[in-house]
């Protein structure tokens, strides 16, 4: 099939490097437009995009994944609370806070923003949120904000409560949250969103750049970059750190919140980046998941960036190791859990054992609910390099959440020196 000018105009017209999510995954993607256009084949097909604007949204909101739910990542969520009361002072009440969920998906990201502030006890006056994502559709579900079970994910879903009435068709976010969140839709690659320059506190990019090629990545790190106000925090999603620290920016060292900020001095143009580093950036120690001040203390950290999605695609051809390595990185983090877990087996089949690949199995079993599996592929990872920051964090949570505290905090221990040694 002749896909080549099709995957051509995803990558330029919202970033999508076909591989990440697969080449079967856009085909299956072309074959419906097909079939809903009425065109005879593709080169029809191809037509009929060139001549309507509506068909391109079209095709744009068969390809994306607008996997998302309420407090993902929840200690990011904790960090914003602290940041921001920290950042509110200093602004002295010159202005309110400004920040950006970019992409939004369907408002459960902007909406965690406006309730973990409001629940941390700042003032709905003093923060304004901006989402903003390519689909219409995903931006047409936020503003309707009814969520159904999928959208609530974990155990902590005490905020439910606090914020939503239960209806028949789902639960119904309450209007003073969705007062806080102005929605739009928009392409991060838009050059309009200069106009924005400097404007943000806080800015959420996360779980889009795993889709983008590493040129993509790159632009798109300096639109987020010039977006953010200087003393700004970008919040990113956990397989995404690797490019930051070549590109001026240093994490701040909050364990799983995946928060970075500019290096001091830092104000020169991006460096070019040439290849995709393979190895996550992990702040050191585990932390509890997102709470609301004065809440019951809480389980500790696990982070579950893999959730169940239906049937994947087939597992495509990758010839090299680090391809594949960055590959599972994305899949796991996109929710493909299969497709990672069989990347895994297929990487361990063909190169040396490594760290990070028994990590990944460990994190799929873990967010499966296996927790012996999960114990034992962290154990092999930490074999392999006992200093793994995340296999030891991940397997301290679990010894943690067993009762055994003394074993997890020796990991948790272990994982700090760690992250202090790899900030050197
Ligand atoms: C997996 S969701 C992430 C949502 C949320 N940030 C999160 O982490 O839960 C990815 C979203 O990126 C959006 N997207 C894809 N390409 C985009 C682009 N070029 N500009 C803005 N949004 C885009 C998709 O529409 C989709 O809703």
């Amino acid at each position: 099939m002749n896909e080549q000018r099709f995957y051509r105009f995803l990558r330029e017209r919202i970033g999508l490097d076909v591989e990440s999510v697969g080449a079967p995954m856009v085909e299956r993607a072309l074959r419906q437009r097909c079939v809903a256009a009425n065109a005879m084949d593709l080169d029809d097909y191809w037509l009929r995009l060139q001549q309507s604007a509506d068909e391109q949204q079209a095709l744009i909101e068969a390809v994306i994944v607008p996997e998302t739910w309420f407090f993902r990542y929840p200690e990011s969520f904790t960090a914003l609370a602290n940041l921001a009361q920290k950042r509110l002072v200093e602004l002295a009440g010159a202005r309110p806070l400004r920040l950006l969920s970019l992409p939004c998906s369907t408002g459960e990201e902007p909406y965690s923003l406006a309730m973990a502030l409001l629940d941390a006890g700042i003032a709905p006056s003093a923060f304004l949120i901006d989402g903003m994502d390519i689909s219409p559709s995903s931006v047409a579900k936020a503003r309707q904000a009814l969520y159904g079970r999928n959208a609530f994910r974990g155990s902590d879903l005490g905020f439910r409560e606090r914020f939503f009435d239960a209806l028949d068709e789902g639960h119904r976010l309450h209007e003073r949250v969705r007062q806080q969140v102005s929605l739009q839709v928009g392409n991060v690659l838009d050059p309009a969103l200069a106009s924005r320059d400097g404007l943000y506190d806080f800015v959420f990019c996360r779980n889009l750049l795993i889709y983008f090629d590493v040129p993509t990545q790159q632009r798109v790190f300096e639109v987020l970059k010039r977006l953010m106000h200087p003393q700004g925090v970008l919040f990113i999603g956990p397989a995404e750190g690797s490019l930051l620290a070549r590109l001026g920016m240093r994490p701040l060292g909050i364990s799983q919140s995946f928060a970075y900020v500019r290096q001091e001095g830092d104000s020169a143009p991006l460096a070019t980046v040439t290849a995709p580093p393979t190895r996550r950036m992990v702040p050191p120690l585990a932390t509890p998941g997102y709470a609301p001040p004065g809440a019951a203390s809480p389980r500790p950290a696990r982070i579950t960036p893999v959730a169940a999605k239906p049937a994947p695609p087939p597992v495509p051809k990758r010839d090299s190791e680090s391809e594949l390595l960055a590959s599972i990185a994305r899949h796991a983090n996109a929710g493909a859990s299969e497709l990672a877990r069989a990347e895994c087996q297929r990487y361990l089949g063909q190169f040396a054992p490594a760290a990070q690949v028994y990590y990944w199995l460990g994190l799929l079993s873990d967010t499966e609910g296996d927790a012996q599996l999960a114990l034992s592929h962290y154990r092999k990872a930490l074999y392999l390099e006992p200093q793994h920051a995340e296999a030891l964090v991940h397997l301290a949570a679990l010894l943690a959440a067993q009762g055994d505290l003394a074993g997890a905090r020796r990991l948790q221990e272990r994982a700090a020196r760690a992250g202090r040694e790899s900030e050197r």
